[in-house]
């Protein structure tokens, strides 16, 4: 049986890492402060961001929570930004979303001064990314890392396959694995469904990020293999479940991430780690 992968443990090692830097940090009179954009009601982004928050005042950092009506324009978002960035006691800017659908996501996270981006999703730190330069990175691929890392999962000359290309988790994740030296393929929506389950067959290291309940299934994994299941889905059931079929994997895999209790808890532990990489890269 393969070893549980246990993001709900690590993510707690992470925050208490994160509240030993910010205490540090203070310590130079540098203080740690994350504003929190939500703009309109919908109920999953609300819960989101009161978890956020909760992790902030555990980890001793700052939080201002900025909750718009749903009709706020374009223009009132971009003042707002505008303002967080010349705010020397918010360090981080988090713009929940997604955004109602008349406002321009790509402007808004493109406004974000990227040494406070701790979502990692400015253009900027994509590149920084892609081109191996130090930045704040997307916190999925990057929980992901370091759940590699503390399980010894070394990367370097594996096959890493990763089903999935969204800019927050698939495409940031393999120029991560890249950075590591693993060989990466990307399979998404448009990949040949014949070959899906070949491709999957030939990853040591398998990532999960497609959105579709238990697509994953036992025969697609290598034997010995780290499945990592980003998904955050519902089965038939209405039982919350992941992008692979937990039961059948498990029994193949050499490794995988449970749902809940794996990607998840680490997402919300590197948002921490990245309010603390913010201030350090704004205060050198
Ligand atoms: N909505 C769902 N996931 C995320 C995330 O990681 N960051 C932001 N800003 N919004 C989200």
């Amino acid at each position: 049986m393969a070893t549980i992968i246990d993001g709900k443990a690590l993510a707690a090692k992470v925050r208490e890492r994160a509240a030993a830097e910010v205490a540090e940090l203070g310590g130079r009179g540098i203080s740690c402060g994350l504003a929190v954009v939500l703009v309109g009601d919908d109920q999953a982004s609300a819960t989101y961001v009161r978890s956020k928050l909760r992790d902030c005042e555990q980890c001793g950092i700052r939080s201002f929570d900025y909750k718009l009506p749903a009709e706020t324009s374009q223009e009132e978002l971009m003042e707002l930004i505008g303002r967080l960035n010349a705010d020397e006691d918010v360090t981080g800017i988090l713009v929940q979303m997604p955004l109602p659908a008349h406002l321009d996501t790509e402007r808004v996270v493109a406004a974000i001064d990227p040494n406070k981006d701790v979502d990692g999703f400015h253009p900027m730190n994509m590149g920084r990314l892609v081109r191996g330069l130090e930045g704040l990175r997307p916190c999925t691929p990057a929980g992901i890392m370091e759940m590699l890392d503390e399980y010894e999962i070394d990367p370097a000359g594996k096959n890493a396959v990763i089903v999935g290309r969204s800019s927050i988790v698939g495409k940031p994740m393999a120029f991560m694995l890249l950075a590591r030296n693993a060989t990466i393929s990307v399979a998404h929506s448009r990949t040949d469904p014949h070959e899906l389950a070949r491709i999957c067959q030939s990853a040591d290291i398998l990532v999960a990020a497609c959105g579709v309940p238990k697509m994953i299934k036992g025969p697609w994994v290598k034997p010995g293999a780290t499945v990592i299941d980003v998904g955050m889905d519902r089965d038939e059931a209405g039982k919350l479940c992941g992008d692979v079929d937990f039961d059948s994997a498990e029994l193949v895999a050499g490794a995988i991430t449970p749902v809940p209790g794996g990607v998840g808890p680490m997402t919300r532990a590197m948002l921490m780690s990245n309010v603390v990489l913010a201030a350090k890269l704004q205060h050198g």
